[in-house]
């Protein structure tokens, strides 16, 4: 009776060193030369991203390579000061690391933060667009098409960590009460958004709407804030699945303690990033980030309505929900927050 035991230990011994290949060992450090990937018709003299941002003689040190600087050392500050040790990377975290091989690019996706326009730029630039060039002349469900850009996780191992070594990696991050209320009024006030309301509208309804109708419950289509933030705080959510892609925290979507981005790009400053990574991939001529549509956005003042209406109690337990995000990028607590 003894062997079967000991034959399943050694095969779940054996399936946690194979889910556990990934560590690699990033150098903040120049990167290896001629690591980055080329497309044909660039010459000897292509240079890749990675190595451009640390060309110092290319770009002399101007104001935006200081900003993006002190972002990465607070990142990794707060990372040091607010992490367990790190583990390791498997591929399952890479889902939301966008590949561009062409010109060296690893982009990781979080929802609400012009993440359908990063996506058309990087179809343009990796061709998957065909003959687009204006990545707004792509339609934005077309964007987010899986299939349509590959992403890290659906490389090898080694292919996987040479990436990870040799080409620039960015974010793009939010203000996450921000995000959040921008999440919250997309997926749920808007009335074609059926397929939200459905898997999400009617559950919550369910759990926290003391006595609803049957049509609310059966539509799902009235979820108000409250009780939005009723379902994140609620430990019973995420034992039973985690956060959907709009409302998870960027620290659990891009991992960025143990990815080191090399840009943290911000909504706040979208324009000026976007354009900063566009210069360092050497492709500013090409392709042009889309102007965002500044009327139906979620503003800090928009956010602070929303919170209104929740109770300092559960302003405090979202606000711990979302604390890393707070902390890792910077944001200060809102001051419109009663605790
Ligand atoms: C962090 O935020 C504060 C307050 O907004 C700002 O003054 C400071 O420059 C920021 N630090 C970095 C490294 O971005």
């Amino acid at each position: 009776m003894r062997k079967p035991k000991v034959n399943r230990m050694v095969l779940a011994m054996c399936l946690g060193c194979f889910i556990m290949v990934i560590f690699y060992f990033q150098s903040n450090l120049k990167p290896a030369q001629g690591s980055g990937r080329r497309s044909s018709g660039q010459g000897k003299s292509w240079r890749s991203p990675l190595q451009r941002l640390y060309d110092n003689d290319q770009l002399e040190q101007s104001t935006v390579q200081v900003t993006h600087q002190g972002r990465r050392e607070l990142l990794e500050d707060a990372c040091r000061s607010y992490t367990r040790k790190r583990h390791v990377l498997i591929p399952e975290d890479l889902k939301h690391v966008i590949v561009d091989d062409q010109h060296g690019l690893l982009y990781c996706y979080v929802p609400k933060v012009a993440c359908t326009n990063w996506k058309r730029v990087l179809m343009v630039l990796t061709g998957a667009a065909g003959p687009h060039r204006d990545p707004l002349s792509i339609p934005a469900n077309e964007a987010h098409v899986s299939g349509n850009l590959r992403t890290l996780s659906e490389y090898s191992t080694s292919q996987i960590n040479q990436r990870l070594r040799s080409y620039l990696k960015f974010v793009f991050v939010r203000e996450p009460f921000e995000r959040l209320v921008s999440a919250y009024r997309n997926k749920f006030t808007r009335s074609y958004n059926t397929a939200f309301h459905k898997r999400y509208g009617t559950k919550i309804i369910r759990r926290h709407r003391p006595n609803p109708q049957a049509e609310a419950l059966e539509r799902g289509d009235d979820v108000s804030f409250e009780e939005f933030v009723y379902y994140l705080v609620d430990p019973a959510t995420q034992r039973e699945e985690p956060f959907n892609e709009h409302w998870e925290r960027v620290h659990s979507l891009c991992h960025p303690c143990l990815i080191h981005y090399n840009v943290v790009g911000k909504y706040e400053t979208l324009e000026q990033d976007s354009r900063y990574v566009l210069q360092l991939a050497g492709v500013e001529g090409q392709v042009t980030f889309p102007a965002s549509a500044k009327n139906t956005r979620t503003t800090g003042d928009m956010a602070a309505q929303f919170f209104n209406n929740i109770s300092p109690f559960y302003q405090k337990k979202l606000y711990n929900l979302y604390h890393m995000d707070f902390l890792l990028f910077n944001y200060s607590t809102p001051e419109y927050l009663k605790f």
